[in-house]
């Protein structure tokens, strides 16, 4: 049986099973649970330039199928990423995806090119972050702004590029077009949604941001309809991201057009949930009689 799929030119996944980012940090702590080489790739925690401090806390608060997370984007920077980390994390033998921001198009663009050494397989492309030169508004909101801005990158970097979407848009399938024709090789749909928490005794927002991310189950149905909604605008691989916990919710995300599932908040709660889950849809495809997972791939039926 085969369990291959392809993300991008050149990068093909031993099965369709990947980390999301910031979930993961950079490996470590999970490869003292199990053989990072099982996975089908490993996304890292988003890199900017310069190492970054990230938010007050509280940072994290977990709802009833949920959590929301105000992290801040906290990490070490590329440059301590490349020289501390990346050897360990390659050393697998699993394709490392290094997601990334910035803060202007410069910043993105300079990165990128940073990033563009050996070792690692593909770049993903947070576009969920305030365009501080354009008052604020997130680069991911605005096709024009991320045509340009991935177009930006992608004459930086001979590395296979991936742009995760925001699902805070009112057309994603407008934005995925966007980004492939700026020349992304992929898209990963979607980040978190905005939400908050508020404690009724104190009268304060439980996180030290006041405002947050929702991620797991509760954005799952929600992250399923924007795959299915990107896979009918743009013929580039879709790698879905949004409240997978087991092998079931991925073979849905592979029938509404994805081609790969980041699991992101399910592998906090459970860090061995990814060899089930890779173990799952081995045995659901032997139990349909089918040979690749890619015969899942967009194949929704619809009335
Ligand atoms: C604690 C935490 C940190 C995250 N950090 C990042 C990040 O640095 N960059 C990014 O693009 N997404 C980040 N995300 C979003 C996840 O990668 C993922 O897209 C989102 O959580 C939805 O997937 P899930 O429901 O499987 O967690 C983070 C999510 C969480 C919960």
């Amino acid at each position: 049986m085969n369990t291959s799929v392809r993300i991008a030119p050149g990068l093909v996944l031993k099965n369709p099973v990947l980390s999301a980012s910031g979930t993961f940090a950079y490996g470590e702590e999970f490869s003292r649970l199990f053989d990072l080489g099982l996975l089908g790739g490993i996304v890292t925690k988003g890199l900017s330039l310069n190492p970054k401090e990230g938010n007050p806390l509280p940072r994290v608060y977990e709802t009833p199928c949920g959590l929301i997370n105000a992290i801040g984007l906290e990490n070490i920077g590329a440059d301590a990423f490349i020289s501390g980390k990346l050897p360990e994390l390659r050393s697998f033998g699993t394709p490392v995806i290094v997601n990334f921001f910035g803060s202007s198009e410069e910043d993105y663009a300079l990165l990128a090119s940073r990033l563009d050494v050996n070792g690692i397989a593909a770049i993903e492309m947070n576009v969920s972050c305030p365009n501080v030169k354009q008052g604020g508004l997130e680069f991911g909101r605005d096709p024009e702004v991320l045509f340009r801005l991935t177009g930006a990158v992608r004459a930086r970097t001979g590395k296979p590029l991936i742009v995760k979407l925001t699902p805070m848009v009112s057309d994603i399938g407008a934005m995925a077009q966007a980004a492939r024709a700026g020349g992304a090789d992929a898209i990963t749909c979607a980040n978190t949604i905005p939400a908050m928490a508020i404690d009724e005794h104190t009268w304060r927002p439980v996180l030290g941001n006041v405002t947050g991310g929702l991620s797991g189950p509760a954005i799952k149905p929600v992250a399923l309809k924007l795959v299915w909604e990107v896979s009918k605008k743009v013929d580039i691989p879709i790698i879905a991201s949004g409240g997978a916990c087991t092998w079931n919710d991925c073979v849905q995300f592979l029938l509404a057009g994805a081609s790969a599932v980041e699991i992101g908040s399910a592998s906090l709660r459970d860090p061995l949930c990814f060899t089930d889950i890779i173990t799952g849809i081995e045995h659901y495809l032997e139990s349909r009689g089918l040979d690749s997972v890619t015969d899942l791939i967009g194949k929704l039926e619809t009335p």
